[in-house]
């Protein structure tokens, strides 16, 4: 799977350069041979930055094949907050800033930072002085953990830039949580510029991954139906670790079964079960279960819409050295 993506990305290099061919014969006056030298390089280091996280990313999922769910969530939650800024992967420095990771929707949640910081190092090593940020990287991790699931690659545009900064408070407010309503869910995508539909194919991502015993045994996040079946001896202490699937039937494979879980009123947070509680996202969740190779499609174009949400204005963006930090003045000093 991640030679296929790596060839797929491959490919979109090899059109860029014949875009880019023909628009010398269709006018520019510089010499060919100079347009193919400087775009050639481009491509050849932009090729190299998709082989170091492509091959970051399949090294983790071969380690455990969660991290590649949660990798799609990062990136999500990245995005979701002020635009895909990279403001998620700040530290917080005591006293002087709180950023996004320790927010209530990431803190203990949210993982996969140690990924994109190898992807980071791996770029330094393989590509000595690609300027890639980690925006992009965490674009470039999402897509390839799709892909390598089962999801069909799709193409990844880089030029994002980080963020100097990172919001608390917009985490809490911008993220859509387990326990909202249909409405609330609908007003967070419409913020975002999402439709219902883009909004129903891209929860479809619950098709992977886990959510913790911790969160399902708050009664208002779970969808009253599963919690006879919950394996989780609620209530449970804030340390237990125990987790279990949002798909029930194939967490481990990104497919449609989580809609067919939703019509067999099987969905695992109150958040997903909703989705079926009014007709126009009911009919997207049949769409997508009976046309499995839609979702897909549909999917890949939501998360390439997402993936260009842009930074909020007036916030000061650079490409980070260290994805965990901002270049020279920390935060506090600016
Ligand atoms: C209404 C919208 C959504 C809500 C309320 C929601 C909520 C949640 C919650 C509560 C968890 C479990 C967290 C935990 O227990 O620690 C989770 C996991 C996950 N979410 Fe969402 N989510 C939403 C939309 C999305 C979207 C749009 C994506 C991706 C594009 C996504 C991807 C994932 C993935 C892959 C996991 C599993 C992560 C892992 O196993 O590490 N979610 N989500």
């Amino acid at each position: 799977m991640a030679l296929g993506a790596t060839h797929l990305s491959l490919a979109f290099c090899l059109m860029a350069l014949i875009v880019l061919v023909k628009a010398d014969f269709d006018g520019k006056k510089e010499p060919i041979n100079n347009i193919l030298e400087q775009n050639s390089e481009m491509l050849t280091q932009d090729f190299c930055i998709f082989a170091a996280v492509g091959s970051v990313v399949a090294e983790a999922i071969a380690r455990e094949r969660r991290m590649g769910a949660s990798l799609i969530r990062l990136f999500f939650h990245d995005c979701f907050v002020d635009g895909c800024d990279a403001g998620i992967l700040l530290d917080d420095i005591p006293g002087r800033f709180q950023g996004e990771k320790t927010s209530p929707p990431n803190n203990n949640s949210v993982r996969g930072y140690q990924v994109i910081d190898q992807a980071k190092q791996r770029i330094k090593t393989m590509c000595p002085g690609a300027a890639v940020s980690c925006a992009d990287i965490l674009a470039l991790a999402a897509r390839d953990s799709v892909a390598m699931l089962g999801g069909i690659p799709y193409p990844v545009s880089l030029g994002r830039k980080d963020a100097r900064t990172a919001n608390f408070t917009g985490a809490l407010i911008q993220l859509p949580a387990p326990f909202d309503d249909l409405n609330v869910q609908l007003k967070k995508f419409s913020d975002k510029g999402m439709s219902a539909r883009e909004m129903v194919a891209l929860v479809g991502s619950h098709t992977v991954g886990f959510a913790r015993c911790v969160t399902l045994c708050d009664d208002r996040n779970i969808n009253p139906a599963m919690k006879s079946t919950l394996k989780c001896g609620c209530p449970v202490s804030n340390n237990n670790t125990n987790l279990v699937p949002l798909d029930l039937m194939t967490p481990d494979f990104f497919d449609k079964f989580y809609y067919e879980d939703l019509i067999r009123n099987q969905g695992l947070l109150f958040s997903d079960q909703v989705l079926m509680g009014s007709t126009a996202t009911a009919n997207v969740v049949r769409t997508y279960n009976s046309n499995p190779a839609l979702f897909l499609r549909e999917f890949n174009d939501a998360m390439i819409k997402m993936g260009n949400l842009p930074p909020s204005r007036g916030v000061q963006l650079e490409i980070r050295n260290v994805c965990s930090k901002v270049n020279g003045n920390s935060i506090a000093d600016m």
